[in-house]
C-alpha cells in the first residue's frame, strides 16, 4: 500500500491505493487561499502541514491500516509557489503562490538579465511568467529585503510537506521545472541562470528523479501523521505531471486534456525541444528521462462555474431539490441548441489568459449576440469558448511536431456527457476516457510503487493500474463546423485585445 498527498490550492487530498491500482480510501482537507491585495495570492504553509496529517490519519483509519502497512509515500501539489525558510527551518513569511500577479517587473528583469526570451529559454526551456518561483525570490529581496536576509532555503510547497515528513530538503524535477531555476534539458539546476540573477544554489534542496526515494519519514513525522519512521518518501510530482501519470500520459502521443476550474492539455515528449517564444509550459516529466509541453487556460470549467453561480441560481436552487448536480441541468438546456451556439461567442477570459496570449488583461465576453439567442446558446458558447480555449492549447502542441495520437478527457468536463462530444468534436479527434479519476494523488501514489520496487517503471505501473473507460468519437459533420467557426474565434482575441482595460 502507498499513499499519494496532493497538495492543492484549496485543500489537501490523501488517499491510499493498493499495487493494482484499487483505492483503499481517500480523505480531504479544505483551506483558504489569502489575497492580501488585488493580484497577491498567499497561503500559510502550516495549512498545509496540519492537513497533510489530518488526512493521512484519517485514511489510515479508513482502510484500517496499521503504520507499519504503508511501504511508501509520493507528494504532490500546486506546483510554483515559494516556501521562505530560515536558518532553524521556520517559514519567514507566508509562501506566494502561482496564481499571483504581483511580479510583471521581476519577469522582465529575469529575461533582461538571462540576455532576452530566447536566451532564458535555451537555459531553462521557459519564458518567465508570474506564476514560477524565480521572480517571486526577486520580488522579496527587492520589496522585503528584512525577510529575504532571513532566508536560507526556498522550497515548493509539496517539498515543505516533505520538509516536514522528514526533516530534509529535497526536490524533484518536475516540479523543479517550474522554478524557471532548472535546466530543464540537463535536469539540474542552472547554476548559470543563478549566477546572472545573482542567486545562491544553497537557497535550492537537492533535486531528485520524481520516483525516486528522496527522504525517509522522521520520528517527528511519524508522531504527527502516524505513518512509521523510516517510511520511505518518493520525490513525487508538481501537480500537472503528477496528474500527468495518473492518467497515463507516459508515452509518446499520449495528450491528456483537464477540465477543472483551469483547463490543462498536457503531452508526453521524448525530446525536450526548442521553442524560441516558450510558448508552451515545457518540464521535465515526472517520468525519468523524458519531458513534457503543457497550456494552461485559466479559466476553463471555471467559466461554467461563473455563468452556474451568476445566472444559474434557478438551476442551483432546482438541483438541490431534485438532488442532481446543476451543471447538468444547465448542459441539458445547452444541448437543445445546435454547434456553434447559431453564430454566438465566448472568450473565456475572465481570469486574464496563459497559454497562448500570456495576458493578464485580457477579458471575456460573449460576441455576437442576436435577438434569436437565448439562455441555451448563452451556456453553450460558453463551453464551446472554452473549449476552443482547449484546443489553442492543442494547436501549440500539435504545430511543435508532438504526435496526438489519443487524447484522454479527465476532471469535470469529462463526466458530462455533452462537454466530453464538443471536446472530441471541438479537436478534432476522438477522445477518451479512463476508469482512473484521482489525478495528482493517484500519479504520486504510482510513483511511490514504483521506487520502492513494486514496479519496474512508471509505465509499467500506469499499464497495470489503468484502463480507457469509454471511447468519444468525432462527429464529422459537428468537426466541420467547428473547424471553420475556430478562426473566427481566433481572431476575436486579436482584434480585441487593446481594447481591454
Ligand atoms: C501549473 C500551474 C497550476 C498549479 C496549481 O503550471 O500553474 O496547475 O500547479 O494547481
Amino acid at each position: 500500500v502507498t499513499l499519494g498527498i496532493d497538495v492543492g490550492t484549496s485543500g489537501t487530498r490523501t488517499i491510499a491505493i493498493r499495487e493494482t491500482g484499487e483505492i483503499l480510501a481517500g480523505a480531504s482537507a479544505e483551506y483558504p487561499c489569502s489575497y492580501p491585495r488585488p493580484g497577491w495570492s498567499e497561503q500559510d504553509p502550516q495549512l498545509w502541514w496540519d492537513a497533510t496529517a489530518s488526512t493521512v490519519r484519517e485514511v489510515m483509519a479508513k482502510a484500517g491500516l496499521k503504520p507499519g502497512d504503508v511501504s511508501g509515500v509520493g507528494l504532490s501539489g500546486q506546483m510554483h509557489g515559494s516556501v521562505f525558510l530560515d536558518e532553524s527551518g521556520a517559514v519567514v513569511r507566508p509562501a506566494l503562490l502561482w496564481n499571483d500577479q504581483r511580479t510583471g517587473e521581476e519577469c522582465d528583469e529575469i529575461e533582461s538579465r538571462a540576455g532576452g526570451r530566447e536566451a532564458l529559454v535555451k537555459l531553462v526551456a521557459n519564458r518567465a511568467l508570474t506564476g514560477y518561483t524565480a521572480p517571486k525570490l526577486l520580488w522579496v529581496r527587492r520589496h522585503e529585503p528584512e525577510h529575504w536576509d532571513r532566508v536560507r532555503m526556498v522550497l515548493l510547497p509539496k517539498d515543505y510537506i516533505r520538509y516536514r515528513l522528514s526533516g530534509t530538503f529535497a526536490t524533484e524535477v518536475s516540479d523543479a521545472s517550474g522554478t524557471l531555476l532548472l535546466d530543464v534539458t540537463y535536469r539540474r539546476w542552472s547554476d548559470e541562470l543563478l549566477g546572472k540573477l545573482d542567486l545562491d544554489r544553497s537557497l535550492l534542496p537537492d533535486c531528485f528523479e520524481s520516483f525516486e526515494v528522496s527522504s525517509k519519514v522522521s520520528e517527528l513525522g511519524s508522531k504527527a501523521t502516524g505513518l512509521a519512521a523510516g517510511t520511505p518518501i518518493v520525490g513525487g510530482g508538481g501537480d500537472q505531471p503528477a496528474g500527468a501519470v495518473g492518467n497515463g500520459i507516459v508515452r509518446a502521443g499520449a495528450v491528456s486534456a483537464t477540465m477543472g476550474t483551469s483547463g490543462v492539455v498536457f503531452a508526453h515528449l521524448d525530446q525536450v525541444g526548442f521553442d524560441p517564444e516558450g510558448r508552451l509550459q515545457r518540464f521535465c516529466h515526472a517520468v525519468p528521462g523524458e519531458f513534457c509541453a503543457f497550456g494552461v487556460v485559466l479559466a476553463a470549467g471555471g467559466s461554467m462555474q461563473w455563468f452556474r453561480n451568476e445566472l444559474g441560481r434557478a438551476e442551483v436552487a432546482a438541483a438541490k431539490e431534485q438532488g442532481v448536480d446543476p451543471y447538468f441541468l444547465l448542459t441539458d438546456e445547452a444541448a437543445t441548441v445546435g454547434p456553434g451556439a447559431e453564430g454566438l461567442f465566448f472568450l473565456p477570459y475572465l481570469t486574464g489568459e496563459r497559454t497562448p496570449h500570456f495576458d493578464p488583461k485580457a477579458r471575456g465576453g460573449w460576441i455576437g449576440l442576436t435577438v434569436r439567442h437565448g439562455r441555451a446558446h448563452l451556456i453553450r458558447a460558453v463551453m464551446e469558448g472554452a473549449t476552443y480555449a482547449m484546443r489553442d492549447c492543442l494547436e501549440l502542441i500539435r504545430e511543435m511536431g508532438a504526435p496526438v495520437n489519443q487524447i484522454r478527457l479527465s476532471g469535470g468536463g469529462a463526466r458530462n456527457p455533452l462537454w466530453r462530444q464538443l471536446q472530441a468534436d471541438i479537436y478534432g479527434q476522438d477522445a477518451c476516457t479512463i476508469n482512473a479519476s484521482e489525478g495528482p494523488a493517484f500519479g504520486v501514489a504510482l510513483l511511490a510503487l514504483v521506487g520502492t520496487g513494486a514496479y519496474s517503471s512508471v509505465a509499467e505501473a500506469c499499464d497495470a493500474t489503468i484502463t480507457l473507460a469509454e471511447t468519444v468519437p468525432v462527429d464529422p459533420k459537428a468537426k466541420a463546423l467547428y473547424d471553420a467557426a475556430y478562426p473566427i474565434y481566433r481572431g476575436l482575441y486579436g482584434d480585441l485585445k487593446g481594447r481591454f482595460a
